[in-house]
């Protein structure tokens, strides 16, 4: 294929490398400055939460709870009681959230509210949760009577989110009538129990206290939330963003990905619990905190980066525009301006999804995306059989205001039984719908190996 370049191609065709982003995307980006990642809003709303750390020795085990709060997409402000300080120093959260830890009422230090001793209402008022963990008995006993001697027990009684508090205690202490009474009247008002563990205390005491493991405190603030667990045991490998294929040391072929929609889905997976791998190509958004995070500029390279992790992959969603062609020889200096007209020679790239799927084994789950601009949902459901997949989300990036760098999109998910359409929404949105329809393949998959008497294992996707 020949390339002519044309005044009107150049802009697609011959950017330079001089610019991290493209200033005509976005017109209030600053020229000629170089971020390797531009701070970017969050492709979903992130769910805040506060994380109250009380006195006891478990308090060490909140900063794990913490970790896994911000895997799944959590933005965490850490609240610490006096004595919980005599444990843990409060740098400890402060390095591991990116926030000052509250630790006094009238601190007036930190915070939105700083000076003004309201920050509580600040705080209330802005989280999606109140998790406490762990919960000594004195915090029980001041939530469940009211008592706002602290910023955490002002905090329980200022704010209407949701809290979910995790004991942590010496087996009498919790035994006692006082505690069960006090987490009786917590019950009755909504407050979410995550139950102790039985083993060995801290105290040299065997029994009921110890702080129930950090996974299932997080899972039960998860839950709370209502946001649904249902891709736990799932492996999903996203692609997202352009490929860029280089002309000479300065230039190459690019497209108008923004890489929102599979940022959006690999944040969205992650909230589900799924372990989550993003290979993406050149972006100027910042990832979501996934497991591995594996940045690719070319076709190639995201072709290898692809395949070495697909045996790995229960899931893989593409949602990456691929170059479809590339140079075919890359100049290895600066081409110069010679005056007249230029072409290039082009050879098609690895089409990693075919590639895929020809090998592909029966418990993965593969998806792929069409940018279609006519006869568009035919040509999807020519590429869901040609590609071997099992759904195409397709859409029509010829209407405005959806699609290639907006943060909004409407588009089909077709698979071989059905179609689905999804009105313009969110990008963050359309990836649940997505995600949805893995949920569905999947249980559909589940079903058939029963009836045929195999066994599917999540965890990993056993290759043979
Ligand atoms: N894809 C890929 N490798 C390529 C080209 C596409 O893996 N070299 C993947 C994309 O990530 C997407 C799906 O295939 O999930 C469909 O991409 P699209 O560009 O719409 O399809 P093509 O097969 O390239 O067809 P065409 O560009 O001719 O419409």
């Amino acid at each position: 294929m020949g390339v002519s370049r044309s005044r009107a191609q150049e802009i697609y065709l011959w950017r330079n490398r001089s610019c991290g982003y493209y200033p005509f995307l976005d017109a209030s980006a600053p020229v000629g400055l170089v971020p390797a990642r531009r701070a970017s809003a969050p492709v979903g709303a992130a769910m805040k939460i506060a994380l109250g750390v009380t006195g006891g020795i478990a308090a060490y085990k909140a900063a794990e709870i913490l970790r896994q709060l911000q895997d799944r997409g959590a933005e965490v402000q850490v609240v610490m009681t006096r004595a919980a300080q005599e444990f843990v120093r409060p740098l400890t959260f402060a390095a591991l959230s990116g926030k000052n830890v509250i630790t006094e009422m009238f601190d007036g230090t930190s915070g939105p509210n700083a000076g003004s001793s309201v920050e509580h209402i600040g705080v209330a008022q802005s989280i999606d949760a109140l998790l406490v963990a762990p919960a000594t008995a004195d915090t029980l006993a001041k939530f469940a009577n009211g008592t706002a001697s602290d910023f955490l027990s002002t905090l329980y009684l200022a704010t209407t989110a949701p809290v979910i508090v995790a004991p942590a205690m010496n087996v009498n202490m919790w035994q006692h009538e006082a505690t069960q009474r006090n987490l009786d009247t917590l019950r009755r008002r909504g407050v979410r129990i995550v139950e102790p563990g039985s083993g060995y205390l801290a105290c040299g005491m065997i029994g009921a206290g110890r702080l129930a493991e950090p996974d299932q405190i997080v899972e039960a603030v998860m839950e709370t939330l209502g946001v649904a667990q249902d891709l736990k045991g799932e492996s999903i490998l996203v692609t997202a963003g352009p490929t860029l294929e280089p002309i000479d040391p300065v230039r190459f072929i690019g497209n108008r990905s923004s890489g929102k929609m599979g940022y959006a889905i690999a944040e969205a997976a992650i909230r589900r619990g799924a372990r989550v791998t993003l290979v993406s190509g050149p972006t100027a958004i910042n990832p979501p905190a996934v497991a591995e995070f594996v940045p690719v500029e070319t076709t190639q390279q995201m072709r290898d980066a692809v395949v070495v992790r697909f045996p790995d992959a229960s899931v893989v969603i593409k949602a990456a525009a691929v170059a479809d062609y590339r140079p075919r020889q890359t100049a290895s200096r600066k081409i110069k301006r010679a005056g007249n007209a230029l072409t290039l020679e082009m050879e098609p790239t690895a089409d990693i999804l075919a590639e895929l799927g020809a090998h592909r084994f029966e418990k993965q789950i593969l998806i792929g995306f069409a940018a279609e601009t006519e006869n568009v949902i035919e040509n999807a459901r020519g590429k869901l059989a040609a590609k071997h997949i099992d759904a195409i989300v397709v859409n029509d990036v010829s209407k405005p205001g959806i699609g290639f760098n907006s943060d909004r999109n409407a588009v089909t998910i077709i698979t071989a039984e059905d179609s689905l359409q999804v009105a313009e929404s969110s990008k963050f949105d359309v990836a649940q719908r997505v995600l949805d329809t893995v949920v569905r393949l999947r249980a559909a998959r589940l079903s058939s190996a029963q009836a045929s008497g195999s066994s599917i294992q999540l965890e990993k996707a056993e290759n043979k």
